[in-house]
């Protein structure tokens, strides 16, 4: 965590030279989203940046909402900011069921920003390892074992070594532990 924090810091400090983004992983309550939003925090604040912070199951639900004919804002549109944006946090990738549509919309995403080279902060309980985790994405406990490739297609994966740079985080789960020291109700 004191690592993962410091390239952080680091990665604030030298934004103007950076030239990928990073990629945060590790399992549920190590402080990812934290990490990412306290980076966009910072570099919207010190270096005025226009940043988005998105939500990557909630930008793909509302772009489902889209789809109706009751609901004005078309795909397009929603995704204007996602995409050009100088920097964008998808938070929590690999989160919804994968199917085809929601892979082409991450390649989408990512590969327009790749073209055109703007910064893209990720976060993701899937890591390169696959520890046995709950895969049924309703809480009803189907384990199994899928690793980030699996989980979002082996060449956005291999798209993510170019753009991001790797930060994995491991260490106890800080709602648990907060609740636990008897800091939360
Ligand atoms: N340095 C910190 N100081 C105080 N609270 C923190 C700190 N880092 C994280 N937290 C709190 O711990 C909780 C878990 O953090 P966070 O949501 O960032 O974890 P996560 O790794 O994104 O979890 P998930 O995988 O479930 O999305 C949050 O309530 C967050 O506000
Ligand atoms: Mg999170």
């Amino acid at each position: 965590m004191k690592l993962a924090k410091k390239t952080a810091v680091q990665f604030v400090e030298n934004y103007a030279r950076v030239d990928c983004g990073l990629l945060i992983l590790g399992p549920c309550g190590v402080a990812k989203t934290h990490l990412a939003v306290a980076i966009l925090r910072a570099l919207v604040l010190r270096h005025g940046v226009a940043g988005v912070f998105c939500d990557f199951r909630e930008l793909l639900k509302t772009i489902q909402r889209s789809f109706r004919p009751d609901i004005a804002m078309t795909e397009a549109e929603i995704l204007v900011p996602v995409l050009k944006s100088e920097i964008v946090v998808l938070d929590d990738l690999g989160a919804e069921r994968p199917s085809q549509w929601v892979r082409d919309t991450f390649a989408y995403i990512i590969n327009h920003r790749y073209n055109q080279k703007r910064t893209t902060l990720i976060t993701s309980n899937f890591s390169d390892r696959a520890p046995a985790r709950d895969l049924s994405g309703d809480g009803t406990g189907v384990f199994g074992e899928e690793t980030l490739a699996e989980r979002i297609g082996e060449r956005l994966r291999s798209r993510l070594y170019e753009m991001c740079k790797e930060i994995s985080i491991s260490g106890p789960d800080f709602r648990v532990a907060v609740k636990s020291a008897g800091i939360l109700e």
